[in-house]
C-alpha cells in the first residue's frame, strides 16, 4: 500500500549495524549545557529506554537527533552513515520519526488529513476517502485504534498520541523516538502501545522510549541509557539486570525513599460540595451524570478511575472552564458551577490542569509572568494601575528557589522548560496562591520519581494547612498513598466511595473498569453516593 514518500529505507544487517549512533554530543543553551558530549546506541530490533530527572537532558539529545536542534559538536550515524539532519524532514527521509511531549496535530483536521500534513499528497481533497482507508489500514495493522475520519480536537490525549504515530509510521519511519508517550496514557493504553512496540521491533524497527516510571522501563525496555544533568551515568544497562530503586539511585544520585508521613485525619468544616451536577463532553456527548461529592477542609478526596470516565470534566466544571448543565457546586457556601473562572479564583480555587500547555501555562510568556498569573491583581505584584515589575522578579525567584524550578532565569520563556520543570512552575503557582480548595489533575504526571516525591509532601501540607483537595489521578498507588477518602468514578458517575483507609485495590479495579463491587466490599457509609 504505501510506499515511504521519500527515500528508500536503506535494509541493514541487523545484527551488526546499529540504528543509531551518538557520539559526543554537546547540545547548549543560553545558561545550559543540556548535553555534556553523550553518547548513545540504538541498536536494531531494541527498545532502549533514556531515564533522568527533569532537565537532565533526555529531550535535548532526542531532539538533536531528530534534526530539531543542531549540536554543538559531536556526531550522528543512522543505520551506519553519517548523518547531519538540517531539521525532522530530513531525519524522516532517513526513516527516523520522533513524537514529541507536546502533540503537534491540527485540532479541527481529521485524523488522516493530519496523518498527510505536510507530504506533497493529496493537493486536493477529493481523494480522501481512498486516504481514510489506508489509514485506517496502517492503524489495524499496528494495533492503533482510531477513526481516520475523527477530528483531533474530538480525539483523547492517548488517541492523539496514536495519530502521531501513525503520521510517523506513515512516512516509513523505521526508528521512532517516543518522549514520554505512557506519561499522557491510562493503564490500559500503555499496555495497547507497548504490544504496538513490542510487534514493531519484532518487525525490525527501533524504538527509543523515554519514561520517568522505572517499572514500565523494566517491562518494556530491552536496555536503559541513565542521564543525570547532561551526561550519561550509565549507558544501555540490560533492564533484566536493573531493579527500579537500582535505576532510581542511578537518576539522581542518591537513594530515593519515599516513606510518605500523614497526619491523622482532621477533616473541617465542607469546602466543596456538588450536588448532581451534569456535563457534556467536547463531543457533546454526556461527560458527567449526575455526580454528588462533598470534600472537607482537611481532607484529600482521590477521584479514581480509567482516563476519559469523565475526570477532565470534573475538574473544568469547578474551575469555571466548562458549562454544567444541571446541578450545584458549591465552594466555602458560594455558587461557581457556570461563572467565570475569575468567580472560582476568587474563592481561591486552585486548579493544576492535565493539559500544562494549553491551559496550565502561557507558553511564550516568561516564567515570572506564568507564576504571577494568579496574583497579578493583588499587592505586592500590584501597584495600583499598574504592576510592579521588581516585586514579580521578588516573587518569582522566591518560588523559582522554593520548587526547584530549573531555568536560567524567570526572564526565560516557559517554553523551553523541560517538561517536569513546567509542571513544577504550575505548582508552584497554584500552591502560591493559598488555595482553600485545590483541584490537582495528574499532578505527578511527567515528574521524576525525586519531584513526585515532593510534590506529595506539598499536597500532604496543603492538607494540613486545611485545604480540601479534590485529587484526580489515574494512578491508583498516588491515591492510596495521598486521599483520605476514594471516589471511583466511571462514565460519568461515583460509583463507588471508600475510606481510603479500607479500601481495597482489587474492588476499586474492579469499579473503574464497570465491573460492580460485591455489597461487603463497598459499605454504604452516609457520603457514598451511587446513582
Ligand atoms: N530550546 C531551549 N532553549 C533554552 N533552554 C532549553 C531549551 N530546551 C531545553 N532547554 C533546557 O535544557 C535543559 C534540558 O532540558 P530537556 O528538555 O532536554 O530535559 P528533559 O530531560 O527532557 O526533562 P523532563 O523530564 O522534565 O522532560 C533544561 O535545563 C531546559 O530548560
Ligand atoms: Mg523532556
Amino acid at each position: 500500500m504505501i510506499a515511504a514518500p521519500d527515500a528508500p529505507l536503506p535494509t541493514p544487517d541487523a545484527a551488526a549495524v546499529p540504528a543509531v549512533e551518538l557520539r559526543g554530543i554537546v547540545k547548549r543553551f543560553p545558561g545550559v549545557v543540556a548535553n555534556d558530549g553523550v553518547d548513545f546506541d540504538l541498536r536494531v530490533g531494541e527498545i532502549h529506554a533514556l531515564l533522568g530527572e527533569n532537565g537532565a537532558g533526555k529531550s535535548t539529545l532526542m531532539n538533536v537527533l531528530d534534526g530539531l536542534y543542531r549540536p554543538d559538536a559531536g556526531e550522528i550515524r543512522v543505520l551506519g552513515r553519517a548523518v547531519e539532519f538540517r531539521s525532522p524532514r530530513d531525519a524522516i527521509a532517513a526513516g527516523l520519526g520522533m513524537v514529541h511531549q507536546h502533540f503537534a496535530l491540527v485540532p479541527t483536521q481529521t485524523v488522516t488529513e493530519n496523518v498527510l500534513l505536510g507530504l506533497a499528497r493529496p493537493r486536493l481533497r477529493l481523494d480522501l476517502r481512498h486516504f481514510d482507508e489506508e489509514v485506517a489500514d496502517l492503524a489495524r495493522r499496528h494495533g492503533l485504534a482510531v477513526d481516520p475520519r475523527a477530528r483531533v480536537w474530538q480525539l483523547s490525549v492517548g488517541e492523539q498520541q496514536r495519530v502521531e504515530i501513525l503520521k510517523m509510521l506513515y512516512r516509513g519511519a523505521r526508528i521512532l523516538i517516543l518522549d514520554e508517550p505512557t506519561a499522557v496514557l491510562a493503564p490500559q493504553e500503555a499496555a495497547d502501545l507497548f504490544r504496538t512496540l513490542r510487534a514493531m521491533v519484532a518487525g525490525g524497527s527501533s524504538v527509543v522510549f523515554i519514561s520517568h516510571k522505572l517499572g514500565e522501563v523494566g517491562q518494556i525496555a530491552d536496555r536503559v541509557t541513565v542521564m543525570r544533568r547532561g551526561r550519561v551515568t550509565a549507558a544501555g544497562v540490560a533492564t533484566r539486570t536493573t531493579t527500579p530503586a537500582g535505576l532510581a539511585r542511578l537518576m539522581v544520585g542518591r537513594e530515593v525513599v519515599e516513606a510518605i508521613e500523614r497526619s491523622p485525619f482532621a477533616p473541617g468544616p465542607v469546602v466543596l460540595r456538588l450536588r448532581d451536577v451534569a456535563a457534556e463532553s467536547d463531543r457533546g456527548l454526556p461527560a458527567l451524570r449526575g455526580v454528588s461529592l462533598e470534600v472537607r477542609a482537611g481532607e484529600i478526596l482521590g477521584v479514581a478511575g480509567v482516563a476519559g470516565n469523565g475526570q477532565s470534566e470534573l475538574a473544568q466544571v469547578m474551575t469555571g472552564l466548562r458549562r454544567c448543565t444541571a446541578g450545584s457546586i458549591v465552594v466555602d457556601g458560594g455558587e461557581v458551577g457556570n461563572r467565570a473562572p475569575r468567580e472560582a479564583i476568587g474563592r481561591r480555587v486552585a486548579h493544576v490542569p492535565e493539559d500544562r500547555t494549553g491551559v496550565g501555562t502561557a507558553p511564550d510568556l516568561s516564567v515570572a509572568d506564568n507564576l504571577i498569573m494568579k496574583s497579578y491583581r493583588e499587592p505586592p505584584v500590584a501597584r495600583r494601575w499598574s504592576i510592579d515589575r521588581g516585586a514579580v522578579r521578588r516573587f518569582a525567584n522566591r518560588l523559582r528557589e522554593a520548587y526547584a524550578i530549573a531555568a536560567p532565569s524567570v526572564e526565560t520563556e516557559a517554553r523551553l522548560l523541560s517538561g517536569g520543570n513546567l509542571q513544577r512552575l504550575i505548582l508552584a503557582r497554584e500552591i502560591a496562591s493559598e488555595p482553600r480548595l485545590m483541584v490537582a489533575v495528574q499532578p505527578t504526571r511527567g515528574l521524576d520519581v525525586g519531584a513526585i516525591a515532593t510534590v506529595h509532601r506539598l499536597l500532604l501540607d496543603q492538607r494540613a494547612a486545611g485545604a480540601a483537595t479534590l485529587l484526580i489521578s489515574e494512578d491508583l498507588d498516588e491515591i492510596l498513598a495521598l486521599a483520605d477518602r476514594v471516589a471511583v468514578i466511571y462514565e460519568g458517575r461515583i460509583v463507588g466511595l471508600f475510606d481510603a483507609a479500607a479500601a481495597d485495590v482489587a474492588t476499586i479495579g474492579l469499579l473503574m473498569t464497570g465491573g460492580s463491587a460485591t455489597p461487603a466490599a463497598a459499605p454504604g457509609d452516609a457520603g457514598r453516593s451511587v446513582p
